[in-house]
């Protein structure tokens, strides 16, 4: 379980978190929503553990973020995707995805491969395990993205706005993964802008809104009229999405 209470972040005088409680339970799906600025990023960052919060707690099955010596612990257990791909441009796809397994878990070269080419057929890129990054097209270099993430079988698996620098074909390739994955019990948390697949997969919806979780709703209720969007804020906001 990753429990987040009363958490605060600011960036200087800039107070970006203001009290955000939130709890996700094994095998949750939860998309986090919420105008851009309002610290959805800032949030998947606290809970990694990449940026220190200045009040409130993050436990990842009862680990502190904010205590160094289980924060190596917790990343064991967290992976995280964000919106640039980042993978090593001067290594093979298959070296991409077994160099933390190896490096930071152990496992031994065997292993590690075989793992890796079986992530690779679950998003349907076996013939690339030898290509470089620079030979991938943005879908791809994702779709190797999450295998990189998944290669470290994480109890729970992060996404910040893993398609918002993709083409529509590209997106739908890589939500195809991701549905497979909440299908098949991944914990997921997922920050996007893709409502209409928010709503398909997720069993819950966290809006925040400047810093603050405005809702935190069961998907069906999230989306009702007599459910989220009687909050005006949440209205809006769908209404904008649906009209892009
Ligand atoms: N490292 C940083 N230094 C200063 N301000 C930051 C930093 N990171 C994010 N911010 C600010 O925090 C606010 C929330 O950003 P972010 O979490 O990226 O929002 P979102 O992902 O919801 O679009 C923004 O106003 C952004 O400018
Ligand atoms: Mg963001």
């Amino acid at each position: 379980m990753i429990k987040i209470e009363n958490v605060e972040k600011s960036f200087g005088e800039l107070d970006i978190l203001k009290g955000v409680s939130l709890t996700i339970n094994k095998g949750d799906v939860v998309s986090i929503l919420g105008a851009s600025g309002s610290g959805k990023s800032t949030l998947v960052r606290c809970i990694n553990g990449l940026e220190k919060i200045q009040a409130g707690t993050i436990l990842v099955n009862e680990l502190s973020v904010s205590d160094k010596k289980d924060l190596s612990n917790i990343r064991k257990n967290v992976s995280t995707v964000f919106q640039h791909f980042n993978l090593y441009p001067h290594l093979s796809i298959i070296d991409n995805i077994t160099l933390a397994p190896i490096e930071v878990l152990g496992q031994s070269k065997e292993k590690a491969t075989s793992k890796a080419l079986e992530l690779l057929q679950v998003v349907d890129l076996m013939d690339k395990a030898n290509a470089f990054p620079a030979q991938l097209s943005g879908g791809q270099k994702q779709r190797i993205g999450i295998c990189r993430a998944l290669a470290m079988e994480p109890e729970y698996l992060l996404l910040d706005e893993v398609t918002s620098a993709l083409d529509p074909e590209m997106t739908s390739e890589v939500l195809d993964v991701l549905a497979e994955l909440a299908r098949t019990g991944t914990t997921l948390i997922f920050v996007t802008h893709e409502i209409a697949f928010a709503k398909k997969i997720s069993n819950r919806i966290v809006f925040l809104d400047e810093g603050k979780v405005r809702a935190d709703l069961d998907k069906d209720n999230f989306f009702s009229a007599t459910g989220g969007k009687k909050d005006p804020r949440i209205a809006r906001f769908l209404e904008k999405m649906d009209s892009k």
